[in-house]
C-alpha cells in the first residue's frame, strides 16, 4: 500500500466511523470495555506529555504545533497552563470538535487556533512540534518522510509517540487480541524504536526523555528528542 492509499483510507475513517469512534473514546460518555481502557492509556500519554513540558517551566514562552492533534485532547491542556498552541489535523470533523471542545473549555483563547490539514503540508517554526499517536496509521516508509517533515518545523525539540514493534506486541497482533481489526479501524502500524531513532538523528535530533503507556488495549512509546 503506498503512501496516497494509507493517507486517503486514514482521512476517508477520521472523518467518518473513525471519527465517531475516537470522539467517543477521547470524550467522558460512556464506553465499552475495550475502549474504556484506550481512553485511560490515551490520558496517560497525554499526562506524560504535559507533565514533561510543564516540568520544564518556560510553557508560556514557547510555541507548540500538534500535529495530527485529534479533538485537541493535548493542545487544549497546554493551551490552558499558557502555551501558544497549533493545533493542526487531517480531518476536518477532528479538527471541528477540537474547536468546540477548546471554545467550551477556554472561551475564545488567542493562544490556541485549529486548522485542517495533512501534517505534512505543515510549515512554518515551532519552539516544540508533537505527534502522539498518528504514526500507527502509516508504515515505515512514510513514517520516515513524516518525521523529517516535522523535524524541518521544529527548532528545538520534537515530542512523537508510536506502537512499539517489540516480539510480544507483533505475536498479540498476529493473534488479534490487540489492535482493533480492519472492520473498525484502518491498519494499525507498529514502528521499531531504533528505526525511530535513527530517523531522529540522521534530522539533526537526540533523544533526551522516554515514556512508556502500556494498558490491556493501548501501547504507546513516547519519546522526546531535542536538537543536537
Ligand atoms: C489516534 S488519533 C490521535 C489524535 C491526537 N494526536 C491525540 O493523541 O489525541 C490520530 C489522528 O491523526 C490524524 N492524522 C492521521 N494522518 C494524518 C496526517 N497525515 N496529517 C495530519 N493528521 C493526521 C487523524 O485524523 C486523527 O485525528
Amino acid at each position: 500500500m503506498n503512501t496516497v492509499d494509507d493517507k486517503a483510507i486514514v482521512k476517508e475513517y477520521f472523518n467518518a466511523t473513525g471519527f465517531e469512534r475516537w470522539r467517543r473514546i477521547y470524550g467522558d460518555g460512556e464506553v465499552n470495555k475495550v475502549q474504556q481502557d484506550i481512553r485511560i492509556g490515551h490520558q496517560q500519554t497525554i499526562d506524560t506529555v504535559v507533565a514533561w513540558l510543564q516540568a520544564d517551566g518556560n510553557l508560556a514562552q514557547i510555541s507548540i504545533c500538534d500535529a495530527g492533534c485529534g479533538v485537541g485532547s493535548l493542545s487544549i491542556p497546554l493551551a490552558q497552563v499558557g502555551a501558544t498552541v497549533y493545533g493542526s489535523d487531517i480531518s476536518e470533523k477532528m479538527v471541528e470538535e477540537a474547536r468546540q471542545k477548546a471554545k467550551a473549555t477556554l472561551g475564545e483563547a488567542s493562544n490556541l487556533s485549529f486548522a485542517v490539514k495533512d501534517l505534512e503540508a505543515l510549515s512554518g517554526k515551532y519552539h516544540t512540534v508533537i505527534c502522539l499517536d498518528v504514526l500507527i496509521h502509516y508504515p515505515q516508509q512514510d513514517a520516515v518522510k513524516m518525521i523529517t517533515h516535522l523535524a524541518s518545523l521544529a527548532e528545538s525539540r520534537l515530542i512523537l509517540s508510536f506502537a512499539p514493534k517489540t516480539f510480544l506486541l507483533s505475536i498479540l497482533k498476529k493473534i488479534g487480541e490487540f489492535f482493533p481489526g480492519p472492520s473498525k479501524t484502518t491498519r494499525a502500524y507498529q514502528h521499531k524504536e531504533a528505526d525511530i531513532i535513527k530517523i531522529l538523528e540522521s534530522n539533526g535530533f537526540s533523544s533526551k526523555r522516554t515514556g512508556m503507556t502500556s494498558t490491556r488495549f493501548y501501547f504507546s512509546r513516547i519519546l522526546e528528542a531535542v536538537r543536537k
